[in-house]
């Protein structure tokens, strides 16, 4: 068992403050990273959270590295990377501000981010803006903890991919927020690249999921992954070898295999492969879960294959120009 798997039996006794943050995590989500820095990080190599928003979950990490008994604030860091501002390609919320709502004139919630981490502040080192100018693509220290909850395009998950992936080490954690989102397709198949150099810690908890790395991951493996230069059937592959791994998460609400194989479906979709895309999708649409909770990726991939049309009307639209 990791290191990890440890952390699952403490779950239930974890009660964090009542006036944390806004967040966009659920509570075991919140409980786990409490524990993380509580018992298993010691500060000697980067700490890194992608995509703190309003600090919820900075907050967790936070309080647990501030209880940890070898993490020294005085030496060790944690570092925290967001736009720290709501607008247009963001994926930040209103939320995040401490009033709910962003103020007219102003619309960076860096301050509220301050003003909640505050006693966390002599040990928080902040990064704000778009992370590809905010990481530095010539620093290689080893990251012995990454929380990446930013990875919400192919853009960005490059970016986390190519500047903090490569310095995982034998021995570093990683938690990717957002697992059992099927429209973000690229953290199933370079989990599936990772899997002989990892292991998973348990069942996701949520949308969490956990591992840690066991081996040197290649680099032509993390070439692949910040290239995304895998074939799509291999990709598919990949996806499979995770259902493989994982089904339900620790809370028993989300089936992993179910979710996964919609990944797949937004792989073919992405590829500009509707058809396939819709087949993968239509012999999901039985399912309890994501009939209940995907409702909109249904209908996405429907709409995409309708407008494809047949091989044949392909064909004749092609033929005409239109
Ligand atoms: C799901 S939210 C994070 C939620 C947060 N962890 C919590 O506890 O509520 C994703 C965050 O990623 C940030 N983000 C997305 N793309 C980014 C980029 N390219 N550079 C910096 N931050 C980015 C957004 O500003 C947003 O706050």
């Amino acid at each position: 068992m990791t290191q990890l798997g440890r952390l699952y039996p403490m779950l239930d006794s974890v009660t964090l403050p009542d006036n944390l943050p806004y967040t966009q995590v659920s509570t075991w989500e919140l409980q786990f990273l409490y524990l993380v820095g509580r018992h298993v990080l010691t500060g000697d190599d980067r700490i890194v959270e992608l995509g703190s928003g309003g600090g919820g979950s900075t907050y967790a990490l936070a309080l647990g590295l501030h209880e940890s008994p070898v993490f020294d604030a005085k030496t060790g860091r944690l570092h925290a990377y967001d736009f720290f501002r709501v607008g247009k390609g963001t994926f930040a919320t209103e939320k995040f501000f401490t009033g709910g709502t962003k103020p007219a004139d102003d619309n960076s919630f860096l301050d509220d981010f301050k003003s909640r981490l505050e006693p966390f502040l002599p040990f928080l080192e902040i990064h704000a803006g778009d992370l590809w100018q905010t990481s530095d693509p010539d620093d290689h220290s080893p990251v012995e903890f990454l929380h990446i909850d930013i990875a919400k395009t192919a853009r960005v998950f490059r970016c986390v991919s190519e500047r903090f992936l490569t310095r995982l080490r034998p021995g570093s954690v990683v938690l990717h927020q957002d697992f059992a989102g099927p429209r973000l397709p690229w953290l199933h198949y370079s989990t599936g690249a990772l899997l002989p150099y990892i292991e998973i810690a348990g069942p996701p908890i949520r949308s969490t999921l956990a591992f840690e790395v066991t081996r040197p991951i290649p680099e032509e493996v993390l070439t692949a992954i910040t290239e995304d230069s895998f074939p799509y059937e291999r990709k598919l592959e990949l996806i499979s070898a995770v259902q493989e791994r994982i089904d339900r998460d620790h809370t028993g609400g989300i089936p992993f295999r179910s979710v996964l194989e919609l990944a797949k479906a937004y792989v073919a979709h992405y590829d500009g492969r509707h058809r396939q895309a819709w087949s993968i999708a239509r012999r999901l649409t039985g399912d309890e879960y994501l009939a209940r909770t995907r409702a909109d990726h249904f209908k996405q991939l429907r709409t995409a294959y309708d407008k494809e049309g047949s091989p044949l009307a392909k064909l004749v639209r092609r033929a005409v120009g239109r």
